[in-house]
């Protein structure tokens, strides 16, 4: 099973333009502390790379390489690269991430699949803003077959050892997703992604994205509920003209959306001391914005989450 996915992997990679991507990311829930970790496999043994670490009271860190992201692929089965290694220990439940040392990742809940599970309705609006044509169906059908991603949420655990300060145990909440297949970043103009976890057990991923060849205006995502039932986005107020338009990454923003029969109301407040960004270097004229923020759900309830913004 394994060897078949990874020669599977492989193969897809030979494509042009292929993929096949792990992120993780993890929120402490008392303090500041906050992990990102990307690896992106890419054709020709390249990956591209994200490191982003802040240890509250220690300070924040990023891969000495950054904002450049492109490292070479170091491994054939597993993702490696820039230093950084990721691997499963069990598919779609544990994995161990290191950096020189290490972090184990669990799952707590169910995988989301982007084409399998979002809501039918959220694709219903996107295409119903765009001109029909048969080349424009085609188009949304071959990106449909070409990529796929899953995410699940878990908690990171680990230890950090910097120099000069005490042995710091991590343990951090966050998401793990998995994309494979083909990603042209040309083809991708703009998104606001929006992931955040709540002290109710609630987690939420929202993404608004503009591609011009297929959906300029698209919302997907999901919500999991604290009893772990999991429902697609039905319905968002999201708007990448309002959210995105002029490039310049607000303080706080808010949107409304529906999942599940119920109604949610999210504000985020970004931390503008921790918004790292790496640059696009496949493309050469994209910069990710990852910016860590504190969430609150209809008016009352903390979260903990991150907005990451793409610019092109
Ligand atoms: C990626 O998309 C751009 C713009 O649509 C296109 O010109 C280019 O050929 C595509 N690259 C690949 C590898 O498909
Ligand atoms: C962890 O993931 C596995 C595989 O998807 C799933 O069967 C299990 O229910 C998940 N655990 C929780 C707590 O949701
Ligand atoms: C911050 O909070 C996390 C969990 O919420 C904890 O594991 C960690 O030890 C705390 N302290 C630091 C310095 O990160
Ligand atoms: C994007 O779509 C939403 C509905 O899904 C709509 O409310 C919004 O006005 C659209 N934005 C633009 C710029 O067309
Ligand atoms: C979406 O709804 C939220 C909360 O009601 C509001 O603050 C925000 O301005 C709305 N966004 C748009 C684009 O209308």
């Amino acid at each position: 099973m394994l060897a078949l996915l990874a020669l599977l992997a492989a193969a897809l990679l030979a494509l042009l333009g292929a993929l096949d991507s792990v992120y993780f990311t993890g929120f402490a829930e008392t303090n500041k502390s906050f992990v990102i970790a990307r690896l992106a496999k890419r054709p020709n043994g390249i990956c591209e790379m994200w490191l982003f670490l802040r240890v509250d009271g220690v300070g924040e860190f990023e891969h000495p390489q950054h904002p450049n992201m492109m490292v070479n692929d170091e491994s054939e089965e597993i993702w490696s690269g820039g230093g950084l290694t990721i691997e499963y220990l069990e598919l779609q439940a544990r994995w161990k991430i290191s950096f020189d040392g290490f972090l184990s990742w669990e799952n707590s809940t169910e995988v989301f699949s982007f084409s399998d599970d979002s809501h039918p309705s959220t694709f219903v609006r996107a295409f119903a803003q765009e001109p029909w044509t048969i080349e424009f169906f085609q188009r949304v059908k071959k990106q449909r077959e070409q990529h796929f991603r899953h995410e699940q949420w878990g908690q990171s655990v680990g230890e950090i050892e910097i120099e000069n300060h005490e042995k710091t145990k991590l343990s951090l909440k966050g998401v793990r997703s998995h994309s494979y297949g083909v990603r042209n970043w040309s083809e991708i103009y703009r998104y606001v992604m929006i992931l955040a976890r709540f002290e109710d057990g609630t987690a939420a991923h929202l993404t608004v994205i503009n591609m011009p060849a297929t959906t300029t205006n698209l919302t997907v995502g999901y919500v999991f509920f604290p009893d772990g039932k999991k429902a697609g986005i039905e319905w968002s107020n999201a708007s990448l003209a309002e959210m995105a338009d002029d490039g310049v990454i607000k303080d706080e923003y808010r949107v409304s959306f529906t999942a599940g029969g119920k109604h949610f109301d999210v504000s985020a407040r970004l931390d503008k001391q921790a918004c790292p960004v790496v640059y696009n270097g496949l493309t050469g004229r994209g910069v990710f914005h990852e910016c860590i923020a504190d969430f609150q759900l209809n008016g009352l309830t903390q979260g903990w989450g991150l907005a990451e913004f793409y610019y092109r």
